[in-house]
């Protein structure tokens, strides 16, 4: 299974809305509030990723994952993270989103984009990266998997409805190079 990593396009928007709709009601149904997920716009998301593409600066990057020239997942990065955390800000890269559309999970196509933004942060001098998700995310295990420790959680508002984030941390973005490429190596699926 040959898959590529590429630096995000303006013409990918489309596509990367659709992924985020679609996971999102995948993957949070359940957790999410039902009319939250039901109200989730393609059009919205499309201009919303758009303005993110057409704003990334040297502080942040978006990396697309194709399979046989087919967009099939994607991850932001950011340099910077905003989050008041204390325990959080010691992590100075942030993964900022994440995404494999459901048909095209578990083979693998995630570590290779977690690679990638770990690859992208030693590039730039940020050693360290954290990532926030829903507490009870049933994805949770896919950090836990790749060597991040929970480090901290924080209430969140979607909708007007509190949740609970948790936040995961790799302290050494080498140690995730390091532990994980045998897995791309070896690939499985
Ligand atoms: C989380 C996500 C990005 C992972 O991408 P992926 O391509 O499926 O991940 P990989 O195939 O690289 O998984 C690597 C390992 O993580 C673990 N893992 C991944 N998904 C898992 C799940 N749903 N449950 C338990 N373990 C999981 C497994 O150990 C897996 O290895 P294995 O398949 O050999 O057992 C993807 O599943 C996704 O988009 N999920 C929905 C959205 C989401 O929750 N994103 C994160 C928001 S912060």
């Amino acid at each position: 299974m040959k898959v590529v990593i590429r630096d995000v396009r303006i013409s990918d928007a489309e596509i990367i809305a659709r992924i985020n709709v679609d996971t999102w009601r995948s993957a949070y149904a359940g957790l999410i509030d039902e009319k939250t997920l039901q109200n989730l716009s393609y059009s919205d998301k499309v201009n919303g990723w758009k303005n993110r593409i057409e704003s990334l600066d040297d502080r942040t990057q978006i990396f697309v994952a194709e399979l046989n020239n087919e967009l099939v997942g994607f991850a932001l990065a950011g340099q910077e993270q905003q989050d008041p955390s204390i325990k959080s800000k010691q992590y100075k890269g942030e993964l900022m989103a994440i995404y494999v559309s459901e048909k095209f999970q578990r083979k693998g196509i995630g570590t290779q984009l977690v690679l990638k933004v770990a690859d992208y942060f030693i590039s730039n001098n940020i050693n360290s990266t954290c990532v926030w998700t829903l507490k009870e995310n049933p994805y949770s295990d896919f950090y836990d998997k790749l060597g991040a420790e929970l480090i901290d959680s924080k209430p969140h508002l979607i909708d007007q409805k509190e949740y609970t984030l948790i936040s995961y941390g790799w302290k050494d973005n080498k140690s995730i190079m390091n532990s994980n490429q045998s897995k791309i190596a070896n690939n499985k699926k």
